[in-house]
């Protein structure tokens, strides 16, 4: 017996140490904290069960059996975020370079399996030289595991990515198909290829940092949520965006009580639109003086900033906003923020998270290059997503709802579950100045009469009236009651009810 337990305690110990001490400063050198030390810090101190730590890799090719670490390069296992339970894996760098394994894929698709039998979601700590060069397809099959149970959790529990080290070639995929992406600054990247094969390729020079660094994905294109200064702060930041979600589909959005009153009234509110409808304003300024507290955790603040997505509270309940922001390209909606917002009310229809939507919309963005680009299919993308969404459904227009961006903004008639609009807001096909251009070009030469024109337009159709005689929107609200018209519909629709009808799956404009 005592032998058996020396032998434990000695592979024990030799798991924990991983690649050794020299690689463990490297690590350290670099900034970045080891595979265990970032467990340490994302899980409730003393939660973390660890599975696997015997599991050795098989491979006997370029000297490989005489060199097994116990754990073969990634820890397992499952602990507690904020008392909620939570799947993880963390690969480990001093380990063969947190190099994939056919072993180490075993242990990351164990959790992911069991997770998904107790519904409950799966975080991944990146830190990786992707496939195990020594292994050859042994490794390749092992991604091809992992993705194909990326898949088969998608929408069913919350998957979430840390890039906290390289991750190149196929190992990108995995993160690509989880809901959030967290980068560190410096010290991870994301490319297919990296710069020496794009050099070879298309004689382009860049660096890892430029190719696929955080700001490059969080700014440029759009792979990655946030951007965090070093392990520690991604890892705090990923504890409080866990507390938004539910631990699987079948949960509702989970609560947190909160003092803010439902029923708070904020009057400068009632200011905040300017007279001009021509001058921006700060919609993120609505947002922090509608939800609890104040407290808004904002995806992808970086990227396509003319849309702004996050998650938020209201009376203590998780709920996703989605708002056009007047302060960039006008609120326009456009190829990258048609996307953005597409993908963030699909991940909350899945997981049962109330959307509230803020409406400024003055159209789609013109332009070869939108058009070009497809802006017809992508912004198809937002229009799907908020109609096949079943959850609460509340929408505040705050100013301009013009054209079909109007019917895209999860109105009416996208099942809209409420639809307030503000006394100032103008819901028509466009701005009066281009309706009487169009309608009366014959006018073209008598600006009087064109003036006159637009006038009765505006008196006409810049309000909204019309709409509200419709059913279109449920009521005019002042801007000064806005939270607590929500909190009311929010309570109201508490138990809301509707499904779609049975279909193998949907086929979204792609
Ligand atoms: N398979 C096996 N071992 C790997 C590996 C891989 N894919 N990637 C890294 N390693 C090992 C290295 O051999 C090295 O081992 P050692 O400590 O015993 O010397 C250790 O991991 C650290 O790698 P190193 O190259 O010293 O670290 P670095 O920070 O300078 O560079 C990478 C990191 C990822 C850029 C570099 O290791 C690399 O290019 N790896 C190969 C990437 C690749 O082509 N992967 C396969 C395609 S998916």
């Amino acid at each position: 017996m005592q032998e058996i337990l020396e032998q434990l305690e000695s592979k024990r110990a030799a798991a924990r140490l991983g690649g050794g001490q020299k690689r463990i400063d490297a690590q350290h050198g670099k900034g970045k904290l080891t595979a265990r030390e970032r467990l340490d810090v994302l899980l409730d101190e003393g939660t973390f069960e660890e599975w696997d730590m015997f599991v050795e890799h098989r491979c006997s090719d370029f000297g490989m059996q005489d060199n097994k670490i116990p754990g073969d390069g990634v820890v397992t296992g499952y602990g507690m975020i904020n008392g909620r339970l939570v799947f993880v894996f963390s690969q480990d760098f001093t380990v063969f370079g947190g190099a994939l394994s056919e072993a180490h894929a075993e242990k990351i698709c164990k959790v992911m399996d069991q997770a998904m039998k107790v519904g409950a979601p799966v975080i991944g700590l990146n830190d990786s030289g992707g496939a195990r060069i020594q292994e050859g397809v042994a490794s390749l099959g092992g991604y091809a595991d992992v993705f194909q149970r990326n898949v088969m959790a998608s929408g069913v529990i919350p998957q979430i990515s840390m890039i906290m080290g390289p991750s190149a070639g196929g190992a990108v995929y995995s993160p690509a198909m989880t809901d959030f992406i967290f980068m560190v600054k410096d010290s991870s990247y994301m490319f297919v290829t990296g710069p020496e094969v794009v050099k070879t390729v298309t004689h382009e020079e860049v660096t890892a940092e430029e190719l696929g660094g955080a700001i490059s994905h969080t700014t440029k294109s759009g792979v990655a949520d946030l951007a965090f200064e070093n392990d520690v702060e991604a890892l705090i930041m990923l504890r409080r965006l866990y507390n938004y979600l539910p631990l699987n589909n079948r949960e509702k959005a989970p609560m947190r009580p909160s003092a803010d009153p439902a029923n708070r009234m904020d009057m400068s509110l009632d200011t905040l639109v300017p007279e001009n409808p021509n001058k921006p304003y700060d919609m993120k300024e609505l947002i922090a003086k509608t939800v609890d507290d104040g407290d808004f955790f904002e995806i992808q603040p970086e990227y396509a900033k003319n849309i702004i997505i996050g998650f938020a509270r209201m009376e203590g309940q998780s709920v996703g906003i989605v708002a056009n922001q007047p302060l960039v390209l006008a609120g326009c909606l456009d190829i990258k923020s048609s996307i953005k917002a597409a993908r963030f009310v699909r991940f909350c229809d899945a997981f049962n998270i109330p959307v509230i939507t803020f409406v400024d919309v003055p159209g789609f963005m013109p332009g070869t290059a939108q058009e070009y680009g497809g802006i017809i299919k992508h912004g198809a993308k937002l229009l799907y997503a908020y109609a096949e969404c079943t959850v609460p459904k509340i929408t505040v227009i705050t100013r301009k709802a013009y054209g079909g961006a109007y019917d895209v903004m999860s109105s009416k008639h996208l099942r809209g579950d409420v639809n307030f609009a503000w006394p100032n807001a103008e819901i028509a096909v466009m701005g009066a100045k281009g309706a009487v251009e169009i309608i009366f070009r014959e006018d073209k030469g008598d600006p009087a009469k064109l003036a006159a024109k637009e006038a009765e337009y505006k008196a006409r159709f810049a309000n909204p009236f019309v709409a509200g005689a419709r059913g279109f929107i449920d009521d005019v609200i002042l801007p000064h009651e806005t939270r607590k018209r929500i909190c009311r519909s929010l309570v109201m629709l508490k138990d809301k009810k509707l499904e779609n009808p049975w279909r193998k799956h949907g086929n979204i404009p792609l």
